[in-house]
């Protein structure tokens, strides 16, 4: 079974680029693709991932939503699951008007028990190919008062969760020799921010988590990679995490490029990660930024000098 899925994903790299990459295959379109309006399916030739089942955990919500929309026009069966399934019902609405194939299904990822027992549920009926940890939960509290609780509560959505899910849909993945995972961090993973230690220590610890299992689950033919947002606009984010007037354009000001990236945007470059023209990707880690983390205030000191420099010595 592992051989044969080497044999096949042998046979996919030696699969030319046009294969999974849209504009090469369509016909060049009469206008350019607004980049702030494109899905993925301008992005990607269509059907990329029909065949496949993908899990996204957090699915029914800001990026999560996102990536499942992505994978459901590109022809993946996708799974919503989060605590509530009312967070479904928008995607699911848009399925139904657009045939694509979503099922939504409550799952706590904090739960190992109910975890594992959607697993080997699916696992029955031909299991999942693709796994998206996306679920999450945050909030800004200066660590010398953040409660035991909630320092808990973020672990266990985010490195619990993460972890209990990769290792209960991993098992099928190994078992069927094949399978992709992809788990959402953060750039404050390893940069570090004031007011989400809870948040910044279990996203480091999801980083550790993707290189760890890429290595050891890449002889069962799995790939593990992991893409770290910067600021996007999500409600659940402008809530928790810029909910004052005023704090959306202070961190505007940081970023390099100037703005906060598209929930689109974020979907478009996970599904290239989660596609076979990322295959030899393994263990990495994509940052989705706009240059922020490189950025910081430093060089946007320097890039203030060098326009300055520019209008006094045109
Ligand atoms: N937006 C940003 O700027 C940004 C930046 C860096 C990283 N990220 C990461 O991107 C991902 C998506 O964030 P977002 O901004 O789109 O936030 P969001 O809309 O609040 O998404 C969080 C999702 O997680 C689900 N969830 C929470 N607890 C869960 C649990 N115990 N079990 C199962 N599902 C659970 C929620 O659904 P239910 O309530 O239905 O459970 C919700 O759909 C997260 O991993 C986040 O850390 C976002």
């Amino acid at each position: 079974m592992i051989r044969a899925a080497r044999a096949a994903s042998r046979a996919e790299a030696r699969s030319s680029l046009t294969a999974h990459f849209a504009r090469t295959v369509n016909p060049a379109p009469t206008q350019p693709v607004d980049p702030l309006r494109a899905t993925a399916g301008d992005s990607f030739r269509a059907e990329l991932f029909a065949g496949q089942t993908a899990l996204v955990t957090g699915g029914g919500t800001g990026l999560g939503l996102e990536i499942s929309r992505g994978l459901a026009q590109l022809g993946a069966r996708v799974i919503c699951a989060s605590r509530s399934t009312e967070h479904h019902a928008a995607l699911l609405e848009e399925a139904r008007a657009r045939a694509w194939q979503v099922e939504s299904r409550e799952l706590d990822v904090r739960e190992p028990t109910a975890v594992e027992r959607l697993a080997r549920e699916l696992d029955e009926r031909g299991g999942i190919d693709i796994l998206v940890n996306n679920a999450a939960g945050n909030f800004v509290c200066p660590a010398e008062r953040l409660s035991s609780r909630a320092w808990r509560a973020v672990l266990g959505i985010v490195l619990d969760g993460t972890f209990y899910c990769s290792r209960y849909f991993g098992l099928g993945m190994i078992a069927r020799g094949r399978g992709q995972i992809l788990n959402v961090v953060a750039t404050y993973a390893w940069t570090g921010m004031p007011g989400v230690v809870h948040s910044a220590s279990a996203k480091a610890g999801v980083l550790a988590m993707t290189r760890t299992l890429a290595v050891e689950w890449a002889r069962h033919g799995l790939r593990v990679n992991a893409i770290a947002p910067g600021p996007f606009h999500s409600e659940g984010a402008a809530n928790n995490l810029w909910p004052q007037d005023g704090m959306r354009e202070r961190i505007e000001e940081q970023i390099p490029l100037g703005r906060f990236g598209q929930a689109r945007e974020m979907a478009t470059h996970s599904l290239y990660l989660l596609s076979p023209g990322s295959n030899y990707i393994n263990g990495e880690c994509l940052v989705v930024d706009g240059g922020l983390s490189l950025g910081r205030n430093m060089w946007r000191e320097g890039q203030r000098r060098g326009a300055a420099a520019e209008e006094t010595n045109p």
